[in-house]
């Protein structure tokens, strides 16, 4: 059993339970299973260090101790298969107004749930649904930002694409004071969207993002896809137009661009 001291924080259901772990194989993992045994929803379970940390598609995420923050939320919200990314849109707006908070620095969203600085990736979101019977199904939503660890400390494979808010800004930020702040955004855009009020928070990923115009590739039911973003819809599905002038609903997976190359310079 892993060593965690439980906190309370004065919110309305987010973080009003807080378990935090000293190491833990992946903070998703541990609060499904607090989900599974019946936890109020708003639970969050943060570590200083995962030694499984995951990212999407089967990815692996860079989970060093005391350098980033590790964070998933339990939530049991009523809403369809159709809406749950809205939840991976709403965690993204709330990362971008916690960062701007605690570091004072304006990311922007790569679609669906990036968070870039200088064209590198500094937080990730893994959202992950679990169906029970009869009960509103169990989601659970995963962020983790890298937030001071040093440029040389990422492996070799990510330090082109990768970077801390540290690493942009040469300044430590505290971790702390940004967790509490991303919590509490969390706690008021939650709200929102199960009060049916979705509209804000799209607007504020559109605010938060310099996707629409870009030229971007895909790969959709086994094929590539080229084209150029004309939208992010209400529901947070991508728009692409591709050579043809046929548009395209992208509601998953991952998009490349294609304008610039991987440093976030020009191409051609
Ligand atoms: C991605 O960009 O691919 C998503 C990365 C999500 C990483 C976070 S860290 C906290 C939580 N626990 C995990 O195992 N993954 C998420």
């Amino acid at each position: 059993m892993c060593e965690f001291t439980l906190d309370r924080m004065n919110q309305k259901l987010i973080g009003r339970n807080i378990v935090r772990l000293d190491e833990t194989d992946s903070t998703n993992t541990q609060a499904l299973n607090l989900a599974l045994e019946g936890c109020d929803e708003g639970t969050v379970v943060t570590a200083r260090e995962q030694h499984q940390g995951r990212g999407r598609l089967t990815r692996t995420w860079f989970s060093p101790p005391g350098m980033g923050l590790y964070v998933s939320v339990v939530l049991y919200p009523s809403i369809s298969l159709t809406q749950v990314p809205r939840v991976t849109l709403m965690t993204a707006v709330a990362a971008v107004e916690a960062i701007k908070e605690a570091a004072g620095l304006q990311a922007d969203i790569k679609w669906p749930n990036d968070l870039l600085l200088n064209n590198k990736k500094v937080c990730g979101i893994l959202t992950e649904m679990h169906y029970r019977d009869q009960a509103a199904p169990i989601v659970i939503v995963g962020i983790g930002i890298n937030v001071n660890t040093p440029a040389e400390m990422f492996p070799p494979e990510i330090q082109d694409i990768a970077a801390s808010l540290f690493a942009i800004t040469g300044e430590e930020v505290d971790k702390e004071k940004l967790f509490q702040s991303f919590i509490s955004q969390l706690d008021r855009y939650y709200a929102l969207l199960v009060n049916d009020n979705f509209s804000e928070i799209i607007n504020k990923w559109r605010a938060s993002s310099t996707i629409v115009g870009r030229k971007v590739t895909t790969h959709q039911d086994g094929m590539e896809l080229l084209g150029e973003v004309t939208g992010v819809d209400d529901n947070g599905i991508l728009i692409l137009k591709d050579e043809q002038g046929n548009n395209h609903a992208i509601i998953g997976g991952e998009i490349f661009y294609t304008d610039t190359d991987k440093y976030g310079n020009p191409k051609g």
